[in-house]
This record gives C-alpha cells, structure tokens and sequence, in this order.
C-alpha cells in the first residue's frame, strides 16, 4: 500500500518508515525538518535499500498538501508531523494549538477531497493526566496538564467527532507511553535540539561528556526508589505498532484508541543502572527537587493492543539501553 507519513523524518516518524518499507509498503513523507534533518532519509535508504519520496513543506499549508495528494494515490496516513515539547507548550501556548490543531485539521480536510479516509494518530499517554490507578487502561478519565497534552486530547476529540459525522472514516490514536532507543545499525535514533526535557537523551549526552551529569528530578516519591516511574518502549517496537495500526485502520472503520507500551514500570533510577551496567559506562547523577507537573508512576495496560491489533512489545530495558547508546556513539563519530 501506498502509505503518506507526516513528519516521516523525525525520531519515531523515521523508524515507521524503516518497518512501512520493510514489509513492501510504498512510503511518501512530508517533513519541515523543525525538530528533524533531512539526513534521515540518506540514513533510511541505507538501512532499508529504498529510496523515500519525500516533501519539504508544512501540513498546515493546504496547497502543499493537495500537490502531494494530487500526485500520490495515499491509501492511508500516518500523522507524526506535530511540535511536542512539554516545557515549550507551557512557554508558548499558541504556538502548539496552532501548529499541532491547524495543521492536523488541514491534513482531514485534504484526506477528505482526495478520498482518503483512513489514519493513524500520534497520541501520548500523556492524555491521562494523573491516573486513578494502574496500570492504565484505554476507558481511563482523559486530563491534561500542559498545551502540548491537551493538543493531543484535543486531536483525539476532533478525530472521534470527525468519525461520528461520516462512516467512512477510519482512526487508529496510539497512545505512547514512554518511547526510547534506537534502530539497532545506529543510524537513525533520538537527537533532540538543545538540552533535552526527557530522560533518555539527556543521559546519552551524559554518556559522551556532552553533559556533565544527569539532574534527578525528585527521589521522594511513593515508589520502590523513591524516582519516578515510567514504562519505557523500544522505539522499533513503537514502530511496528503502526504498522498493525495500519492493518488495522485498513480492515475498520470507527476510531480506537490503543496504549502501546510494555506494561511495565521503570525508575529513573533503574534505568540509569541498566544503561551503566549494558554499556560498561558511569552515568553520575544528583538527586534535585521534583519537576512541576510530574507524577510518580506512570505504565501501560497494552491488552486492547494485544488483542485488536495482534502487537505486543519485544525488546528489553537493556536492549533500549544498547541501543541508545550504539546510536549516541555512532553520532559521535560523524
Ligand atoms: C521520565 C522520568 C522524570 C529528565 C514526557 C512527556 C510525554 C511524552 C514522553 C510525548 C520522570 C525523570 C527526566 C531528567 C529526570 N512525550 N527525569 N531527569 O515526563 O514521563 O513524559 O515524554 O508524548 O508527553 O511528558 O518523560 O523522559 O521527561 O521523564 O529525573 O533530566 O525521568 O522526572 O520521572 P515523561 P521524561
């Protein structure tokens, strides 16, 4: 199939496309390269031996979309394309309602005058807010506590109502819990612009003295180490999720919403230990205050996923550790 991926460029956006080509599927991305290269793609066609169609462009911008949909008979979408960093949001509230809003509202608009009625959506446990209990199950209250949050709850809400209006629609909203790691040639990984919010990549920069230590954010929660627990995915893992979620939106119509984690908690701390101990590394830390708005445990109930969409996660903390740091490593090098 003929498969139209936004932000097919960016960390998890360029691994789906690694596994769409790996199964014969035809892959056509649109990227504005904001939080990505275009080197991606050379790495994409080495890892896979394809060549990516790709467009520079915004998916807010109406007439880009329709020149690509002009020239491409998309069977389905893959909608990354979106800004997602939780601080800036809070900074910059327009900025992430109009980007991730306008321009996915843009995106139906256009799958609708070209018939194209079938997508998979980029959502975020984050939807959950703080959870009643875990682990987290998809009929779960839905709260947000930041713009880049309740863009994504707003996109869901819009995809569920667009849904509602015409039957022909088909959504899939996969909601990541917390994504990590890398392909395993090292090529393509997480490379974030900057001083890195999350956890993993600001470990990678510790890994190679970029940063001088890793900053953890509060020890006194009610968890088995006090640190923050979370339930960290391989990004391959993710990556093949949409790959279902592809099948799966091609044989049905409605909307569905699916956690895609491992449905196990991790600490910081864990995590930590886990990539010193596969790596052969230290990783030094110190203990600071808690980050406003985080909570203390946050992992999956991956059923539905299992079940509907016949996935489940593969790849170990340790692998995702490897992993991560193979690609740190590799970047390194160049
Ligand atoms: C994980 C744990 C921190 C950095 C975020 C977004 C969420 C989703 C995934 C997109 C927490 C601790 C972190 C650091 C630390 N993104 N930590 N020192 O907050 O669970 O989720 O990324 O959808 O929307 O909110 O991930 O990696 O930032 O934090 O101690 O320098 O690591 O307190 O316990 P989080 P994270």
């Amino acid at each position: 199939m003929r498969i139209l991926v936004t932000g097919g460029a960016g960390y998890i956006g360029s691994h789906t496309v690694v596994e769409l080509l790996s199964v014969g599927h035809d892959v056509i991305v649109i990227d504005n390269f904001s939080n990505s290269k275009s080197s991606s793609f050379e790495a994409i066609s080495k890892i896979s031996g394809k060549d990516v169609i790709f467009y520079e462009g915004d998916v807010a911008d109406i007439s880009f979309l329709r020149n690509v949909f002009s020239k491409h008979s998309i069977d389905a979408v893959i909608h990354f394309a979106g800004y997602k960093a939780v601080g800036e949001s809070v900074e910059k509230p327009l900025k992430y309602y109009d980007n991730n809003l306008i321009s996915t509202i843009r995106l139906l608009e256009v799958m609708e005058e070209y018939q194209c009625y079938r997508l998979v959506f980029s959502s975020s446990a984050t939807v959950y807010g703080s959870p009643k209990s875990l682990p987290i199950l998809e009929d779960f209250s839905l709260s947000t506590t930041n713009p880049y949050g309740t863009t994504k709850l707003m996109i869901e809400t819009i995809l569920t109502d667009v849904s509602a209006s015409n039957s022909k629609w088909s959504f899939a909203m996969l909601r990541y819990f917390n994504p990590i790691g890398a392909h395993e040639s090292g090529m393509i990984g997480e490379d974030p612009n900057g001083i890195p919010n999350n956890l993993m990549p600001y470990i990678m920069k510790v890994s190679t003295g970029e940063l001088p230590d890793l900053k953890i954010f509060g020890n006194d929660y009610d968890t088995p180490d006090g640190t923050g627990v979370r339930d960290y995915i391989h990004v391959v893992d993710l990556a093949k999720g949409h790959l279902k979620a592809i099948d799966y939106v091609m044989e049905h119509v409605g909307v569905e919403a699916f956690n895609l984690g491992t449905g196990h908690g991790v600490s910081v701390l864990d995590l930590v230990h886990t990539f010193e101990r596969v790596n052969h590394i230290s990783i030094p830390y110190t203990i600071v205050e808690r980050r406003s708005g985080d909570i203390a445990s946050c992992y999956a109930d991956c059923t539905k996923a299992h079940e509907k969409l016949h996935w489940t996660s593969s790849k170990t903390l340790e692998e995702m550790c490897e992993d991560s740091y193979r690609y740190v490593i590799n970047q390194k090098k160049k």
